[in-house]
């Protein structure tokens, strides 16, 4: 506990003399505290003036989800939560929060240098400048959800590259202006990542992919749901060399074939969660080569693969026992 803590401790015991907080020591309550949610931290600020020292103390703050109040959320709201909890705060979340902007982040940045998982999805408002300010001061930012950040561009995957090495999981989804330039950019300084959720990403293609082939080795999740320019030729480089994949989703990669799947199935044996929904090129010899290697598969979802027959049904019975959901038809 820091001096300034210690300091509003004594603040603390002159004024107040309620019994529990002649039972409790202080640290304990602030320990209680540290477990509750912003609502109730809130109701708790307002019980007494010592309880509000304790509540408001920036050492509960550490973990925020305004999820619930997303539209009440104006900016000035994430500036003085910044301001309060400081160094504290590792995780928050403005999912859906549409009304926060560039300047509000900045001061979130600059104050929350130890930030480490980050939800901006939905927030629609923001630019290339939140990932900039990011890059600036959050090294230690480790998941970034940007889903629907529609505005984001190339310029945002750099930035990252620079200033957030650490980065692990990214959540570009809907980004539609992201090209190649920006995934090479990217992979390039954030060799580290292990999850990319890039649905939507339309503009992506295969050169997209054999960048992440060459930097991504600890690639264990990719989603690249809807690219539809995608085929086998980045699919097959991305198999080759991210041999620790266990989700893959390309569900609506309309191009792709059995060559995939059978990169896969000799590139990937640890392969948890396959999506390749709307894929109607597939047949059962990717398939066959597919659960003959990935003994691990979990789920699967087939859906409107047409060719399939009950021969893929077969070598899964066999060869895959802990499948247990399986989606097709
Ligand atoms: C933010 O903090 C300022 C100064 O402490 C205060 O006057 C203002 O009401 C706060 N605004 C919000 C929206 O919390
Ligand atoms: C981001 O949007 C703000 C307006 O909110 C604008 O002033 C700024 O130039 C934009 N920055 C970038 C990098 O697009
Ligand atoms: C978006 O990415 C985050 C990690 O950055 C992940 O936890 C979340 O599940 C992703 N959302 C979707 C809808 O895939
Ligand atoms: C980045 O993306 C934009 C589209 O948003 C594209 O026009 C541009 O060529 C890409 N590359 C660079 C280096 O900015
Ligand atoms: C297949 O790729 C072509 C471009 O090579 C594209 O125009 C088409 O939309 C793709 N088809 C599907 C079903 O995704």
């Amino acid at each position: 506990m820091n001096g300034i803590t210690r300091g509003r401790f004594e603040v603390f015991s002159s004024n107040d003399e309620s019994l529990i907080n002649k039972k409790l020591p202080k640290e304990l309550l602030l320990r209680i505290f540290s477990f509750l949610d912003v609502v109730t931290l809130c109701r708790c600020a307002q019980v007494s003036k010592a309880w509000n020292i304790l509540a408001l103390d920036g050492s509960n703050w550490q973990r925020i989800d305004l999820f619930n109040f997303q539209t009440d959320i104006e900016g000035r709201v994430v500036e003085n939560i910044s301001k309060r909890c400081g160094g504290f705060l590792r995780q928050l979340s403005l999912r859906g929060c549409l009304s926060i902007g560039d300047a509000s982040l900045k001061t979130f940045a600059q104050n929350c240098k130890n930030i480490e998982d980050l939800n901006l999805n939905g927030c629609t408002k923001i630019n290339d400048s939140t990932c900039i300010s990011l890059s600036k001061f959050c090294t230690k930012l480790k998941n970034l959800d940007l889903t629907s950040c529609v505005s984001i561009t190339n310029n945002s995957l750099k930035a990252l590259s620079e200033g957030n090495r650490n980065l692990e999981h990214l959540n570009i989804s809907w980004c539609d202006q992201v090209t190649k330039d920006g995934i090479e950019a990217l992979v390039g300084g954030c060799s580290g990542l292990k999850a990319m959720f890039l649905r939507g990403c339309t503009q992506l293609d295969d050169d997209s992919l054999k960048h992440i082939q060459i930097h991504c080795p600890e690639l264990v999740t990719l989603n690249l749901q809807a690219c539809s320019q995608i085929t086998d030729e980045g699919l097959v480089s991305v198999c080759r060399g991210c041999h620790k994949l266990q989700f893959l989703c390309v569900s609506g990669c309309g191009n792709i074939t059995d060559a995939s799947i059978t990169a896969l199935g000799l590139n990937c044996p640890r392969l948890k969660i396959l999506e390749v929904a709307r894929c109607s090129h597939l047949t059962d010899a990717g398939f066959t080569v597919l659960a003959r290697n990935c003994h691990e598969l979990e789920k699967m979802d087939l859906e409107e693969c047409i060719l399939i027959t009950d021969n893929t049904l077969i070598q899964l019975s066999i060869h895959c026992p802990r499948l247990e959901a399986l989606v097709s038809g």
